[in-house]
């Protein structure tokens, strides 16, 4: 969330006296109330974007605060608008939700009651804002080339501009984080930003590969070099010629092949298994591991020449306990991009589902973000878009659904959705989901859902 130190807050009332209490107690929380007497005031002084809310009195001569709200949820539906109505006034409260104010305020209000509601809805506010940036960007993006470092910390940013800089020079690298922290991710953007670009990027994963295969499939062979091999093989380290090998995993390389893998680092050349010609090779090696290659080397696991030869730029990077104030924009991020994908709208967070966010230790980290961010997407509005519940499925580690259930909330989810959007209207959800009133009132039925339910969400 962007750091802005004053958020600016309307107020409108034609009552001089409301108006000097209101702003004072806004401006001793530290706002910057901007205050009007007039509705059409209001609306002319209204920018584009505004990164507050609007409190409005209702009656009000000229233009009153129903007429502002309408006209307010017609340029900007995601503005906050709070009204505030006669004491007792039910009725117009109610109306005014129905329209879609954010809230109402009853006459007469302490401060601590404004101060409350301005709050919540700065925080909506800065919410839909960054939702709708993030798509502008993703739209944006979707054009340039490689794959994205997000983040807003510092660890982040000195991250980005070291992959920018090494990116740019010739030198190996090794990359030292926890699972899901971005390592592949780090890897295939040096690659591509570097004058590499153009040629193979070779992942190998070094712990995946049974042991006795890796040697042939590192540095190749020819044909006859051992029983079984029929035909001359290229290995990977020949194949990345001109490019980047990435090999993951570098602590689980078996001894024999750490000996191999050092002499390749420091004569760039190889050679296949039963030749004799030397190969001269021209890559840049990135190594990954999730483990301290000091600590192994020290205790007799990995060779200590390997390491320091390896160790010349190390770049950590951080778990995403380390980073929480990114947290929020990653979620919202991945979100994004499961509903670009899938054609859903992506759902803004609440402050609790923020806290519950913040407050997870996610072992597994970005990775594991973004798969939540991914389930919240597609069968939130089957669990009611409660992250903790469907965070404590992750954690736990409960069976996944079956493909039928995954199926069948997909389902409930899109329904929902569409129902959310289309404010309850039957002909219009089933015009959009493409289903026949019959079917449309079945599933309804099956998945639990009325569409009455939805007919005065306020809150789109
Ligand atoms: N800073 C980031 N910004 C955006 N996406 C990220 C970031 N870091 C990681 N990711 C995403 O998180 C997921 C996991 O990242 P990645 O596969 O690079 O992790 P890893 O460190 O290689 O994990 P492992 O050790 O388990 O192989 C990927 O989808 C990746 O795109
Ligand atoms: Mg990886």
């Amino acid at each position: 969330m962007h750091e802005s130190p004053l958020l600016p807050v309307m107020i409108v009332d034609d009552e001089t006296h409301l108006r000097i209490t209101a702003a004072q107690t806004l401006t001793l929380a530290g706002y910057a109330p901007q205050v009007f007497e007039s509705a059409e005031q209001a609306l002319d002084a209204l920018p584009h974007h505004f990164p507050g809310v609007v409190v409005s009195d209702i009656r009000m001569p000229g233009m009153d605060g129903m007429a502002l709200l309408h006209e307010i949820k017609r340029r900007d539906p995601t503005l906050p608008v709070i009204l505030i109505t006669g004491h007792g006034d039910i009725s117009t409260a109610v109306e005014a939700m129905r329209a879609g104010a954010w809230d109402f305020l009853e006459k007469p209000f302490a401060g601590e009651q404004l101060l409350d509601v301005v709050r919540r809805g700065i925080e909506k506010r800065q919410l839909s804002l960054e939702n709708t940036r993030l798509k502008a960007e993703l739209e944006a993006q979707q054009a340039a080339l490689g794959p994205r470092l997000v983040g807003r910390t510092p660890v982040i940013s000195h991250l980005a501009a070291m992959i920018q800089r090494i990116s740019q020079v010739e030198t190996d690298v090794l990359l030292f984080g926890e699972t899901g922290t971005g390592k592949d991710l780090v890897a295939r953007a040096i690659h591509e930003r570097s004058a590499r670009r153009n040629h193979p990027f070779m992942a190998i994963n070094c712990g995946a590969v049974p042991e006795h295969t890796i040697e042939s499939e590192l540095f190749g062979h020819e044909r006859g070099a051992f029983t079984g091999a029929v035909e001359r093989r290229i290995g990977k380290f020949e194949h990345a010629n001109g490019g980047t090998v990435f090999l993951d995993e570098i602590e689980s390389m078996p001894p024999a092949l750490q000996v191999k893998l050092l002499r390749v680092l420091q004569e760039r050349s190889v050679e296949r298994l039963g030749a004799n010609e030397t190969i001269a090779l021209d890559i840049r090696v990135i190594a990954a591991t999730k483990v301290d290659l000091k600590v192994a080397a020290d205790e007799g696991r990995f060779r200590e020449d390997l390491y320091y030869r390896l160790d010349v730029v190390t770049l950590p990077l951080p778990a995403l306990r380390e980073r929480r104030e990114d947290i929020p924009l990653l979620f919202q991020h991945f979100a994004v991009v499961a509903a670009n994908r899938s054609g859903l709208e992506a759902p803004t967070l609440d402050n609790h589902a923020v806290a519950t966010l913040l407050a997870h230790d996610w072992p597994g980290n970005v990775r594991e973000l973004r798969n939540l961010a991914e389930r919240y997407v597609l069968l939130g509005a089957a669990f009611d878009y409660r992250l903790d519940v469907l965070l404590a499925g992750e954690t736990a580690s409960i069976e996944e659904p079956t493909l039928p259930r995954q199926v069948e909330l997909f389902e409930k989810s899109l329904i929902s959705q569409s129902l959310a959007r289309h404010q309850g209207r039957v002909i219009d959800v089933c015009r959009h989901l493409g289903l026949p009133r019959k079917t449309f009132y079945d599933k309804l039925k099956k998945h639990g859902l009325s569409a009455e339910d939805y007919r005065h969400s306020s809150d789109p």
